[in-house]
């Protein structure tokens, strides 16, 4: 049942260019335009829309942190991220225009569900994003959009978080369209790269050697940081996530640009840092910030292990190791840059003899508070 895996984590890793390929399939018709009409929420309605707010825990809320930048990039929408548990216990602004986006693999997940319902009574759209059918979740919301991952046993969201990003940028990319041609230009782009994704990340797939190597040379670490800029941040948030919860070490994400600001000071010789480098093409001259935090960290004597693209040669003086992932636009780099992080937590936790599909403490769904 594990397809000659020793876990359902390194199956469900593998399988994660089919989720993202079946997360596309059907979604576009023959000129290429995005076809969602299992949204059953008019047009008219979403062409309403002035705010998108996403609820979601954990993996779930970081492929919402994700899609941010790339939903308010096509659309011109404001979005917001909360954590579901956050946004069922305070006074959210939520009206009939606002769309309020959950995201849950399981579908059942109670503090996602209580955010959903509290969108519900302030007049909130509700969409689910959910890779469970007839879960919980998507039937208390007006809409859903189903992941088409399959199921995923492992506790740890892997094909789940990849397949969640795409579902998420198919609704931006719908919502840029409806809003017009000078937006779905740049979105036609987009949804192009996004049917080439699943053969980048089976390219990642082939490439995990090193990163399997560096994992078993630090199974006695007792702390990782992992950095990130843009969409790169909430993939180093993942990262550290992973790690805490298969390896059971000491992980903490930022954004790189945070370092002067505190974090810096836990630098020291020896210190592992994973860094999430953007394309050399990445708006605001942002790879280039990343290659200079690189370098005011290895200045203190922090082991950088940096995941760049192809090609990416600027990365090379400051590095201890370098994770390359094939080229991609800027906005689709999370679905590959997640890839090497997810097999350094599983391998890291196989070095220290545990149990990946079932860390200690955490339940595959969390259906009570
Ligand atoms: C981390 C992980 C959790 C889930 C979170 C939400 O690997 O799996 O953080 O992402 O509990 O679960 P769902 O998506 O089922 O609502």
């Amino acid at each position: 049942e594990k397809g000659g895996h020793e876990w359902f984590m390194e199956k469900e890793i593998h399988e994660q260019p089919q989720a993202v390929a079946d997360t596309l399939l059907g979604r576009t018709d023959e000129t290429g335009a995005l076809v969602l009409d299992e949204l059953r929420i008019s047009e008219e309605q979403l062409r309403n829309v002035d705010r998108i707010t996403f609820v979601a825990c954990g993996t779930a809320a970081y492929a919402g942190m994700v899609a941010k930048y790339a939903i308010e990039r096509w659309t011109r929408i404001p979005v917001e991220v909360a954590l579901a548990h956050e946004f069922r216990y305070c006074d959210p602004i939520a009206d009939e225009r606002t769309l309020v986006v959950s995201i849950s693999q399981s579908g059942e997940t109670m503090d996602t569900l209580m955010a959903v319902k509290h969108a519900h009574d302030l007049g909130a759209l509700t969409v689910s994003i959910c890779n469970t059918h007839g879960a919980t979740i998507p039937r208390e919301s007006d809409a859903v959009l189903y992941t088409h991952a399959g199921p995923e046993i492992a506790v740890a969201s892997t094909k789940g978080f990849l397949a969640q990003i795409t579902a998420c940028y198919l609704l931006g990319l719908y919502l840029a369209q409806l809003r017009g041609e000078s937006y779905a230009d740049d979105a036609r782009v987009v949804l192009t790269e996004l049917h080439e994704t699943p053969d980048r990340i089976a390219e990642v797939l082939d490439r995990l050697d090193r990163v399997r190597e560096i994992a078993h040379f630090m199974a006695d670490t007792r702390s990782v940081l992992f950095l990130g800029r843009h969409v790169g941040y909430p993939i180093a948030l993942e990262g550290a996530l992973k790690l805490k919860e298969l390896a059971y070490i000491h992980a903490e994400g930022f954004a790189a640009g945070e370092l002067k600001h505190g974090p810096i000071a836990l630098i020291e010789p020896g210190q592992p840092v994973f860094i999430v480098v953007p394309g050399p093409d990445t708006p605001h001259g942002l790879h280039g910030k990343v290659v200079s935090n690189i370098q005011e960290i290895r200045a203190r004597g922090a082991r950088t292990i940096v995941i760049a693209q192809d090609g990416d040669t600027a990365v090379e003086p400051f590095a201890d190791e370098v994770i390359r992932v094939p080229r991609t636009s800027p906005m689709l780099q999370p679905l590959l840059t997640a890839v090497p992080l997810q097999v350094f937590a599983m391998e890291l936790a196989n070095a220290k003899g545990l149990d990946v599909d079932q860390p200690r403490n955490l339940a595959k769904s969390v259906t009570v508070e």
